[in-house]
């Protein structure tokens, strides 16, 4: 028996066959708004159930629940409210009611929006529900402050999955669940990054194996902030560290297409809901889990799950303090379990790895693997 996905069964949206190709004729006569990239990762991520329960875009009501209670109804949590904002003058044209077709960046038709409601709220609030912040030095906020006045509400058709690069590894969660069971694995623990993967993230990874069956390498590709590593990049990365350093029968590589939103602990309960949805049992949270700049404490995200009761969340976090290697006990450790001081933590900022990759220098290697290294190194260089 897999676990089940939140709200009990996973969504899956995405027109097939005959409803797709009547969807599509349709929509050539149907009202029509742009989405950017943004929210057409949101689109595809309700189609394919990474978003389940969620059907569509939320509603007032239902925002209203997720900003004030964390949950979308008693027993369900729910922690970022997923909309979809347009200008006054496109929502004027548009009846309740109505279809509406959604014109994504690649310029097609993504998905039919059955337009139920239509409501405004304010942007500060939500902002500073969800991130704590309205400041437009945060990535999330800024990009909440900067939609549309009107939040359009309903449910969704979806005419096309979106592609993105190294689509072979973009399995669904309908996907990795059946990838899970041929393998044969009950307890899956999943890893969350945005970032290559460093010695600090592979000690988390595998003493989380130790207790598990499978670990879900499932780094994140939707939008991230513009000076965040490339995923092209990343995956180079991965493979290389992979390749070399994880068994490859218990290890399994793939992409989550969702946005980064920099919620901190809010978004660790949504990358938890979500993995759960994917089929993992287990998910891994450290430092600074989706945190972004100085917003967040250390561990607010290993606090928030306190807030839920563990059954209603499904997923079990595996909490990780602050990790490293220790020079005194030559092994990586973390401040849990290392008994010396922080003079024997190997310690090295985001500005000085910056820094010796654009010089071409390795970063030692009980900060990072050299295989690792060496494609970043490439990477920097080229950046100039
Ligand atoms: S995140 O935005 O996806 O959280 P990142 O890719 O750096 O950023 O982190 C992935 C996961 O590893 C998160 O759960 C994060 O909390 C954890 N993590 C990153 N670095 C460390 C570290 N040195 N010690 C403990 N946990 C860490």
């Amino acid at each position: 028996m897999q676990i089940e996905p939140h709200g009990g069964r996973l969504v899956n949206r995405l027109l097939h066959g005959e409803a797709l190709e009547k969807a599509k004729a349709k929509a050539k006569n149907l009202p029509t708004i742009d989405i950017d990239s943004y929210t057409a990762f949101d689109v595809d991520n309700i189609a394919k159930g990474i978003f389940s329960p969620l059907t569509g875009f939320m509603n007032h009501e239902q925002t209203r629940q997720v900003l004030e209670t964390m949950h979308l109804a008693p027993g369900l949590p729910w922690t970022i409210p997923i909309l979809l904002g347009v200008d006054q003058s496109v929502a004027d044209r548009l009846d309740l009611g109505a279809e509406v077709a959604l014109k994504d960046d690649q310029g097609e038709i993504a998905a039919i929006l059955h337009l139920s409601e239509k409501f405004s709220m304010d942007h500060t609030e939500i902002a500073e529900k969800v991130y704590g912040t309205a400041d437009e030095a945060h990535p999330g906020a800024a990009y909440t402050m900067a939609m549309g006045p009107v939040f359009l509400a309903g449910e969704l058709d979806v005419l096309k999955a979106r592609e993105i690069e190294f689509q072979d590894h973009n399995l669904t969660p309908a996907e990795t669940r059946a990838a899970f069971e041929e393998r044969g694995w009950k307890r899956i623990v999943a890893f969350q990054t945005r970032n290559p993967i460093h010695r600090a993230h592979e000690y988390l990874t595998k003493c989380a194996l130790e207790m598990c069956d499978g670990l879900l390498i499932h780094p994140l590709m939707g939008t991230t902030k513009s000076d965040d590593i490339p995923g092209d990049i990343r995956m180079r990365c991965y493979k290389v560290l992979l390749e070399n350093y994880y068994p490859a029968n218990h290890v399994m590589l793939s992409l989550m297409p969702v946005n980064m939103r920099y919620a901190g602990p809010k978004e660790a309960i949504m990358h938890a809901i979500v993995r759960k949805n994917y089929g993992c049992t287990h998910f891994i949270v450290g430092r600074d889990h989706a945190g972004v700049g100085n917003y967040y404490g250390t561990y607010d995200a290993h606090k928030i799950f306190e807030a839920f009761d563990s059954q209603e969340i499904g997923i079990e976090p595996l909490f990780f303090d602050h990790a490293f290697y220790s020079k005194r006990t030559k092994c990586m450790a973390s401040t849990k379990t290392c008994p010396g001081t922080t003079e024997d933590h190997v310690f090295l900022s985001g500005t000085k790895v910056r820094e010796m990759l654009q010089n071409g220098e390795y970063p030692p290697e009980e900060f990072t693997r050299p295989e690792v290294a060496a494609v970043l190194i490439e990477w920097a260089r080229a950046q100039g």
